[in-house]
């Protein structure tokens, strides 16, 4: 088999995460027998300088061209003052919705040696297992009219009502895979959009008797992310409310640093860590590859079917954190600081010794 991936770094420390998951992809196609075609575009900041829009139309076609998109990050300082349609985060924006990636999956998993280093009390966090299902081409980011003027600034929440079903029933199907249970996420006690999308959510339940539905409003939702994450497996909810559930619950396991996520469509992917370009730490070999890397893991399982591959990377993955590798965003003492490389080797050194336990039958974490 050979898969077509393009492969956009971006900006900040996007290029140096996306060297190390690239280094990994190469390791498990050798390894699966697997060949790639790797080729590389320019997006975001460093594309504006270079050509004048954050996503030339080469970019985009590249993607249109291949089975999986691979992306670092976007985004930085020199940056912010560009006009809306200008600025690198406006690139992801058309990236998502020209490539139709409605269902944007991040899970928010905490490995077992990491549960520590998070903000909450192991107690409470121990076993949280869930992952938030946002929608990412429509609702506010998308909606009409929008702009602003001197006295005033608007923006516009709607959902089409086949936006609502397709998102649904992607829920519902990846609840039918883990726990059985879907929480939709809304603010109907004052947004008409809310409740339109809380009826349309019941409607397509009614294919999925087995799952269990609950409605939450998302003042709640986010409150009892922090307070008992988890009661939470499959969390489903509009775009905007998405992008802030998705750092909360980024932020409980631990680092935003080590998040991967999926964006899938009817016919294209692209799989990229949640957290952005960290312009202050870029170039200097201290960024967290783990994100990139769990990242190319969802993407071998999602977009491949190579379950084994992805078990491989993320067994990889929570060896080297049990060993006490750490980069300098999830350090603390008694632990070994290591760079983007060093972390990546690792991990790669880690992916070997447990396929060859694999192999013998003798592995254990
Ligand atoms: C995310 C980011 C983006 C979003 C920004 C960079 C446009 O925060 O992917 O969560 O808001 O969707
Ligand atoms: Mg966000």
């Amino acid at each position: 088999m050979t898969i077509k991936i393009t492969l956009l770094p971006g900006d900040g420390i996007g290029p140096e995460i996306t060297d190390a998951a690239v280094e990994v992809m190469k390791h498990v196609a050798e390894k699966f027998d697997l060949s790639m075609e790797l080729t590389e575009k320019a997006i975001g900041g460093n594309a504006y300088d270079a050509f004048g829009t954050p996503l030339p139309d080469d970019t985009l076609q590249a993607c249109y061209e291949s089975d999986a998109v691979l992306l670092g990050a976007v985004g930085g300082y020199q940056w912010e003052e560009l006009p809306h349609h200008l600025k690198p985060e406006a690139a992801l924006l058309k990236l998502r919705k020209s490539l139709e990636l409605f269902a944007n999956i991040r899970p928010a998993r905490v490995y077992s040696s990491f549960s520590g280093d998070s903000s909450l009390k192991k107690e409470v966090l121990q076993g949280t297992d869930f992952i938030v299902l946002r929608e990412l081409t429509g609702g506010i980011y998308f909606g009409q009219p929008r702009g602003y003027d001197a006295e005033k600034g608007w923006n516009t929440m709607v959902y089409q009502k086949h936006e609502i079903e397709r998102i649904a029933r992607r829920a519902f199907e990846i609840a039918k895979q883990r726990s059985g249970r879907v929480t939709s996420v809304d603010k109907a006690n004052v947004l008409e959009v809310s409740q339109f999308w809380r009826n349309v959510v019941a409607e397509v339940h009614k294919d999925y008797p087995q799952i269990e539905l609950n409605n939450m409003y998302v003042d709640n939702a986010a409150m009892q992310i922090v307070r008992d994450p988890r009661q939470f497996d499959v969390i489903v909810t509009s775009n905007l409310f998405g992008d802030i559930l998705s750092d909360i619950a980024g932020m409980i396991t631990g680092s935003l640093g080590m998040l991967p996520s999926a964006s899938l469509g009817e016919k294209y992917a692209l799989y990229e860590p949640v957290h952005g370009s960290a312009p202050d730490i870029a170039g200097q070999n201290k960024a967290n590859p783990i994100a990139a890397i769990a990242s190319v893991a969802m993407m071998f399982a999602l977009s491949f079917q190579m379950t084994k591959a992805a078990d491989l990377i993320e067994k990889a993955i929570e060896r080297t954190l049990a060993q006490g590798k750490r980069t300098t965003d999830i350090y603390s003492e008694g632990q070994t600081l290591v760079s983007t490389l060093e972390m990546t080797q690792h991990i790669l050194d880690n992916f070997e010794e447990i396929y060859n336990e694999e192999a013998l039958g003798v592995f254990t974490l």
